[in-house]
């Protein structure tokens, strides 16, 4: 129980990883909100994990706010909200690139910003990105989310940096391939995508994919006050497949 008395926020919490993670900060003790722009998920999550759903939009600055404000005296944000449009980068379009990038990059910056100034204030505060090791070391197919992923990892150092003296940490997690919708969905590219979640199977060092809970594991470690004196760090939770 190592976060009773903590309120956190998952932003995309209604699917896959931050299913997991809304779930495992729950049972450590944690008053857990699930924010998500898929609100029917969100209710069922939360029913689940005795929470609270809210409908968020991560790429709104105001829908951010009103999340945080919602929550009240919030101390820890994951923001997990994400998604991919596999493709080779040549055959991406503009728009595709602004999508990914509102959702993964400025999703981030959005709830971070809402959250920030409660957290500085109250000397007190967790934020926790789920990027990728698409972030580290670039992932083909997936160019753009590559670099918002990357974005995510600098701008968590930068946050962990500016916040430090308000008792405020910032991490990243770099899962590698996790059996969830997100990744099980490049099936539907067919035999190119079967390929993609092969070769990213093969590129990890055991031989597997992962499972959300294993990155909710690391997620509660990264959140609760086991993890004082751990700021700015991303820490893979791949398998071996971004080690260097
Ligand atoms: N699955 C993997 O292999 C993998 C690997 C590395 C990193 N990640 C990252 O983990 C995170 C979770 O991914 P997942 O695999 O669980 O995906 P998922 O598709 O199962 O879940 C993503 C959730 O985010 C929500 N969402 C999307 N846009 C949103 C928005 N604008 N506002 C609020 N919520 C929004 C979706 O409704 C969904 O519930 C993402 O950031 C993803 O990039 C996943």
């Amino acid at each position: 129980m190592r976060l009773e008395g903590r309120k956190a926020l998952v932003t995309g919490g209604a699917s896959g990883i931050g299913t997991a993670i809304a779930a495992r900060l729950a049972a450590e003790g944690a008053e857990v909100w699930v924010g998500d722009i898929d609100v029917e998920g969100a209710e069922r999550v939360a029913g689940e994990v005795n929470g609270h759903a809210l409908e968020l939009d991560v790429t709104d600055l105001e829908s951010a706010r009103a999340a945080v404000e919602a929550v009240g005296t919030l101390d820890i944000l994951v923001n997990n909200a994400g998604t991919d449009e596999f493709g080779f980068f040549t055959y991406t379009s503009p728009e595709q690139w602004h999508r990914l990038i509102g959702i993964n990059l400025i999703g981030v910056f959005n709830c971070t910003h809402a959250a920030l100034p409660a957290m500085q204030e109250a000397k007190y505060g967790r934020i926790l990105s789920i990027s990728s090791e698409a972030g580290r070391v670039g992932s083909k197919g997936s160019a753009v989310y590559s670099a918002t992923k990357g974005g995510v990892v600098a701008f968590m150092k930068a946050i962990a940096r500016e916040n430090a003296r308000y008792g405020v940490t910032a991490n990243s997690i770099a899962p590698g391939p996790i059996e969830t919708p997100l990744l099980m969905g490049a099936k539907e590219f067919g035999e190119i995508g079967e390929k993609v979640i092969e070769t990213m199977r093969s590129s990890t060092q055991m031989g597997r994919l992962g499972q959300p809970e294993e990155v909710a594991a690391a997620a509660a470690f990264l959140v609760s006050d086991d993890a004082t004196y751990v700021t700015g760090e991303t820490l893979g939770v791949s398998g071996g497949l971004g080690m260097v």
